[in-house]
């Protein structure tokens, strides 16, 4: 209810202003990236831990605060609060200045990589009234894009937290529940700081290096509103597209519906669909003929969030991949799509990978429970549940030097048949992530540097480039037990997390 007094009042600001510009209202010759092209497929990792923390790839920052993990702060709202904004800007300046620098930038393109992703939360460009975040991002972000520009890399932005957290998860900048929706400041916010960065980022002097902006990173569909979520969608497709006059990529999240949810969506073949949420005005002038353009609906797949998830053989892994490709490629007539976010992690081990205070579910020290755990400082402290199963153990699997040779193997093998396949039937990759103190599953660069990710990047061990494996060696001999349809439901719903 509240949110409908919001949307009628960005409906009809639409109104006045719909007539008075019209350059990008049917659609454009001149995309800036042509994400159909099977010259120009992208070959990216995203740059994340910079803007908005997250404790699994700077554990180091988190440990300040001691052992006991209900001490510790779980996100960087929490990070900031505990420390105050005088220590945090202190602490969050030098972050900033020094966990990517230019030279990353440099080595990224002499990895043979061609797109950077760069997420940043909305507390960047603007606060809640008592947000304790810092701010200083911004000034980051453009040098970022600079540094991209000189070492000819192409840039997504990605809006990757929003105010009251889309998603609940860490990577939102807050953990916990999920009230984006629940307040009509949060949903304005949303707005106002995606058109800034449309209006800054989307206009033509940054055209030559930014090629999307991602308005929303993960919102959590299945605890939405998804009327509202499509409202969202829509009307900041019409800010972008006719307010700010980007002729730029408008890359939405799938939000975690299946492959194929949003074919229709954002659509000029499908008025029908789209109608509702677009002004009748707008579409008795026919704007929606060629209204929808240069849309890229961006996908993360992982296989470690669920508890099927990581007991997966290699087979079942690969399989699940060729699966979610013959899906993917059946979604490209719509809008072309991308693998914007996976990893080379087979076990959920990665110390904090699934928040601070929290187990894994590889060795069944995992409860959902302890995720809506948002602090401890004065808050809902909730003791952490670990269940520890002998049997299971994260002991040689969570950090390289304890690695068998099998283990590496795994991790190999399931990398490539993912390159293989992203790259065959989509508009591209992005890794996640560049790099990690410790978690070198999510951690491009050491995964090169260790051989485990194929450098150049078609230089299979396992896999011919047609997808089919070579011999049996790397995939043990295990089953293919789970019904392979159940499993990739499983993987395409339950695997969330992380970006
Ligand atoms: C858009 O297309 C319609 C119908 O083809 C045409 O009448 C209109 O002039 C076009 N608008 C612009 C801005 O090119
Ligand atoms: C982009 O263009 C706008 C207006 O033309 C200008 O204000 C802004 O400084 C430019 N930004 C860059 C990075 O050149
Ligand atoms: C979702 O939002 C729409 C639009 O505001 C509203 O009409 C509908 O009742 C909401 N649905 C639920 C389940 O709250
Ligand atoms: C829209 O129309 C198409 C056929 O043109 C149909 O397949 C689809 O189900 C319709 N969608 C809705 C939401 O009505
Ligand atoms: C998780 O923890 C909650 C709170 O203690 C408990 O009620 C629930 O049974 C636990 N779930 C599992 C699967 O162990
Ligand atoms: C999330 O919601 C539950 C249920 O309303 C509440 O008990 C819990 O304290 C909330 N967590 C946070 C972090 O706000
Ligand atoms: C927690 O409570 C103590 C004592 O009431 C107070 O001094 C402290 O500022 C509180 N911390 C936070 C983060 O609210
Ligand atoms: C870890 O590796 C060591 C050395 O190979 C071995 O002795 C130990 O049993 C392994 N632990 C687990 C839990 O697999
Ligand atoms: C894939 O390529 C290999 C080697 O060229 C070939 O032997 C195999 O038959 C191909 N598989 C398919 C399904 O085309």
């Amino acid at each position: 209810m509240l949110l409908n007094t919001l949307i009628l009042s960005v409906i009809s600001l639409q109104l006045c202003s719909a007539f008075h510009i019209k350059r990008n209202l049917n659609g454009s010759d001149d995309s800036i990236w042509d994400y159909d092209d099977e010259d120009k497929k992208i070959q990216g990792v995203t740059f994340g831990g910079w803007f908005v923390l997250e404790p699994y790839i700077t554990p180091s920052l988190f440990e300040q605060f001691g052992d006991d993990e209900t001490e510790i702060p779980v996100d960087e709202y929490t990070f900031t609060q505990q420390l105050g904004k005088e220590e945090a800007q202190k602490q969050l300046d030098e972050h900033w200045a020094t966990w990517y620098t230019e030279k990353d930038f440099k080595d990224a393109k002499n990895f043979g990589l061609n797109l950077i992703r760069l997420p940043i939360g909305y507390w960047a460009f603007g606060l809640l009234d008592d947000d304790p975040y810092v701010q200083g991002q911004e000034k980051y972000l453009d040098k970022a894009i600079e540094w991209a520009k000189e070492n000819d890399l192409k840039v997504w932005v990605d809006l990757h937290g929003l105010p009251g957290s889309q998603n609940g998860f860490d990577n939102s900048g807050k953990r916990g529940n999920v009230t984006w929706q629940d307040e009509e400041e949060n949903i304005k916010l949303s707005y106002k700081t995606l058109s800034y960065i449309f209006g800054k980022y989307g206009v033509e002097n940054y055209t030559d290096t930014v090629i999307g902006i991602e308005i929303a990173n993960e919102p959590f569909g299945p605890k939405l509103n998804i009327t509202e979520l499509y409202e969202f969608y829509y009307n900041n497709y019409y800010d972008f597209r006719v307010e700010q006059e980007s002729r730029n990529t408008f890359v939405i999240h799938d939000a975690f519906e299946l492959i194929g949810y949003w074919n229709h969506h954002l659509n000029n073949d499908y008025p029908n669909v789209s109608k509702p949420f677009i002004n009748d005005e707008l579409h008795d002038k026919g704007l929606s003929k060629n209204y929808f353009h240069d849309i890229v609906v961006d996908h993360h797949h992982y296989e470690v969030f669920s508890v099927e998830a990581v007991k997966e053989s290699p087979n079942t892994r690969a399989q699940n991949i060729r699966n979610l490709g013959e899906g993917i490629a059946k979604e490209q007539e719509y809008h072309p799509s991308i693998v914007g976010e996976w990893s080379g992690a087979i076990t959920d081990c990665a110390k904090w990978l699934n928040g601070v205070g929290t187990g894994a579910r590889y060795d069944d020290t995992f409860n959902e429970t302890q995720l809506i755990r948002a602090n401890s400082v004065n808050g809902t402290q909730e003791s952490l549940f670990k269940f520890k199963d002998e049997k299971k153990s994260c002991e040689n699997v969570t950090y390289y030097e304890d690695f068998s040779d099998e283990h590496k193997e795994h991790i190999r093998h399931y990398i490539e048949i993912q390159l293989i396949t992203y790259e065959n039937t989509n508009a591209g990759w992005i890794f996640w992530n560049y790099k990690t103190e410790t978690a070198i599953e999510w951690d491009f660069k050491k995964l090169v540097e260790k051989d485990l990710f194929p450098h150049p990047f078609d230089d299979y061990k396992y896999f011919y480039k047609n997808g089919t494996q070579i011999s049996e060696s790397a995939a043990s001999s295990t089953t293919n037990s789970f019904s392979l349809f159940t499993i990739t439901l499983i993987a395409l719903v339950v695997s969330f997390i992380i970006g």
